[in-house]
């Protein structure tokens, strides 16, 4: 019979901070499409795959982490959460928390969310509040809540939300046969780029379980990590935190990361690099994967492939290797750029009449 997909937790338990007795909130996250991406590996000349996380159950990668963040707020006795958020991980906590039976707040920069996004975590049930702030500051303001208020916080500085985005890095591997050459993904707050690094490292080594012994290494090796910021929002890139970052790519327009130490051992410890990708360069990705590879993404999503194009165009990306870019979450959460035009014009559907003649004549096609 045709194995089901149990989520995150279930399928990497012996790898995770859970027993046999925890309660797992969970609604199927993870075992997402690792899709050959044609045109980018003509391009290249490497064998280039996208680990589709808009597949997950609320369109991004963020319930990876959201599984582990709710099933310990469960285990903690926690009645309500809080995460600050550009967006995709107030959907996945919104929906985690209604999935746990919890109340969820949301505190989201005014202005600066997509509209699928803030939609879902309404849907949701969540209490959302626009901050007249950009995310940094409201991380600062959900961090001051989960510290002084019975609020459970379940952004990316709690470990168990790295605990759970890691398994990305486990599915990679475990499709490939071993770990890439390369893994490329865009970088915000820093949470995704550190829990992938914990995930390769981990998977190269043998693993002391809690639950189950040793386990030996599954990977020969561990991938290069080239990490994306958006070129009005790169703190990596300047060294040191920016004040007003900004950014169309409104999921990575975050000036101060949280996880700021372990991005810096990624890039360094794998001999990679963060560099930046300009808003025309990340729009011109999001086309080229909607366009040329059937797989559609929201703007942010584009950095990493954006950055490996940049790259290949300045001779920096090898051949004959292998080479993963994460696109963190779906197109749909935030359409509108798709209804544009390099030149920055409106699409305007073609309208016509009712009638086969004039469909015709309007597609060109004469008649056999
Ligand atoms: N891509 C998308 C679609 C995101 O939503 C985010 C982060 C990132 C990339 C960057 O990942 O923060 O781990 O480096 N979104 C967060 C949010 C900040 O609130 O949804 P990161």
């Amino acid at each position: 019979m045709a194995h089901q997909w149990r989520g995150v937790i279930r399928e990497y338990a012996e790898r995770l901070p859970v027993t046999e007795a925890t309660k797992v909130i969970t609604l199927g996250e993870g075992g997402t499409p690792l899709v050959h991406a044609q045109q980018l590996s003509a391009l290249t000349g490497s064998d280039v795959y996208l680990k589709v996380e808009g597949m997950n159950p609320t369109g991004s990668f963020k319930d990876r982490g959201m599984t582990m963040a709710m099933t310990a707020a469960v285990a903690a006795g926690a009645k309500a959460v809080v995460c600050a958020s550009t967006g995709n991980t107030s959907a996945s906590a919104a929906a985690y928390a209604t999935a746990a039976g919890l109340k969820c707040v949301v505190l989201v920069p005014e202005g600066k969310i997509s509209m699928g996004k803030l939609s879902q975590a309404i849907a949701h049930g969540a209490t959302l509040l626009q901050v007249n702030g950009n995310f940094d500051d409201c991380l600062d303001i959900a961090r001051k809540l989960g510290e002084s208020y019975p609020v459970f916080l379940v952004n990316s500085v709690n470990p168990a939300r790295i605990e759970g985005q890691k398994t990305g890095a486990f599915e990679v591997v475990d499709w490939l046969g071993d770990a890439p050459d390369f893994h490329v993904l865009p970088v915000g707050n820093a949470g995704n780029i550190t829990a992938y690094w914990k995930g390769y490292k981990e998977y190269c080594a043998p693993f002391e379980s809690a639950t189950a012994g040793t386990l030996p290494a599954v990977s020969t090796r561990t991938p290069v990590m080239w990490g994306f910021q958006a070129a009005g929002a790169a703190p990596f890139v300047a060294g040191h935190p920016i004040t007003e970052p900004d950014t169309i790519a409104t999921a990575i327009r975050i000036g101060n990361p949280a996880s700021w130490d372990t991005a810096i051992a990624a890039r360094d410890e794998s001999g990679g690099v963060i560099e930046a990708v300009t808003d025309e360069e990340i729009l011109s990705a999001h086309r080229w994967l909607s366009a040329r590879e059937g797989v559609f993404v929201e703007p942010g999503s584009a950095a990493g492939v954006a950055g490996l194009i940049k790259k290949h165009a300045a001779g920096e990306v090898p051949a004959g290797k292998t080479i993963v870019i994460t696109v963190t979450g779906h197109g749909l959460k935030d359409p509108q750029w798709a209804l544009r035009t390099e030149d920055g014009s409106e699409v305007q559907p073609v309208k016509v009449s009712n009638d086969v003649v004039t469909v015709a004549m309007a597609l060109g096609l004469e008649e056999k």
